[in-house]
């Protein structure tokens, strides 16, 4: 499968692009636009600023991978670009409305059936069958035949065999495959992964990665991936690097192993 995008080959940013800009020859409308947003959390007697004035833009379409050393903050952006948790500071417009105007509730139907999420740890609920978990976005925003719907999502990610298992029953990679699949079920817009591919061994890695692009270039599936995986994100239109907090730097592709980790 080529590596390349729909769009083809993208150039890298010039410098005067913010890091965090849509490149220039992307001409499609934003999904998302986050402006200065800023996390500031207390842990203790401590106030720490997890995330710092980060100003990033995501075209319709575009898959962007976001590098960084654990502890740079890139759960934390994940969370917040997705409407799931709430800046201190800053704005995030996610397919043309401003958040902070919508309460949770509201923050939860605009997501619904166009955002996907699979978490780090997964966060699949310990007493429903692999099959119930990947049904549960379903039920936020109900279609028909949500059962083949659902199975077929497991069957897609290699776990056809496996949908009657709790997740207690599953590996630690059958688990992240199982929160694909339920990241996909609704056929959503715009899909954010972190580190989707960190518990599974190279071979069932590049599945996971094949399914992600062929999504991307088949259904126009905009991709935001949190990973350490090189191979992952030289398959991305863009890679930006995330540090302390901070979106540092556009990361050259030429720059990423062949095979290997950050
Ligand atoms: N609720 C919180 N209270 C205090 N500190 C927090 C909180 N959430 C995150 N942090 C801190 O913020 C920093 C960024 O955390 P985050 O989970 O976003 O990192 P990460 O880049 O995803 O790391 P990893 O690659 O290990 O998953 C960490 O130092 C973490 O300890
Ligand atoms: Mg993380």
């Amino acid at each position: 499968m080529s590596s390349e995008s729909p769009q083809g080959e993208r150039q890298p940013t010039t410098d005067q692009q913010a890091v965090g800009d849509v490149p220039k020859n992307i001409v499609r409308h934003p999904v998302l636009h986050a402006d200065k947003l800023s996390k500031k959390v207390t842990s203790g007697e401590r106030s720490l600023t997890i995330l710092h004035d980060l100003s990033l833009s995501v075209a319709a379409g575009e898959s962007v991978a976001i590098l960084g050393k654990s502890g740079a903050g890139k759960s934390t952006l994940l969370g917040l670009l997705a409407g799931l948790d709430t800046p201190s500071d800053g704005e995030l417009t996610l397919f043309g409305h401003a958040l902070s105007r919508l309460d949770e509730d509201g923050r939860a139907a605009l997501r619904a059936g166009r955002v996907g999420f699979v978490f780090q740890n997964f966060q699949l609920l310990p007493t429903l069958s692999a099959l119930e978990n990947v049904m549960l976005p379903l039920e936020l925003s109900p279609r028909a035949g949500e059962t083949q719907t659902a199975a077929h999502w497991l069957a897609r990610v290699g776990l056809g065999e496996r949908v009657e298992h709790l997740p207690k029953q599953l590996s630690g990679g059958e688990q992240q495959r199982v929160a694909v699949a339920r990241a996909f079920v609704t056929d959503p817009e715009l899909v954010f992964a972190d580190e989707p591919t960190g518990n599974l061994d190279p071979d069932t890695g590049a599945q996971i990665i094949d399914l992600l692009f062929s999504l991307n270039r088949e259904a126009g599936t905009t991709l935001i991936l949190v990973t350490h995986d090189h191979a992952l994100a030289r398959r991305c239109d863009r890679c930006l690097r995330l540090d302390h907090g901070r979106l540092e730097a556009f990361v050259p592709k030429d720059t990423l192993n062949e095979e290997g980790n950050q």
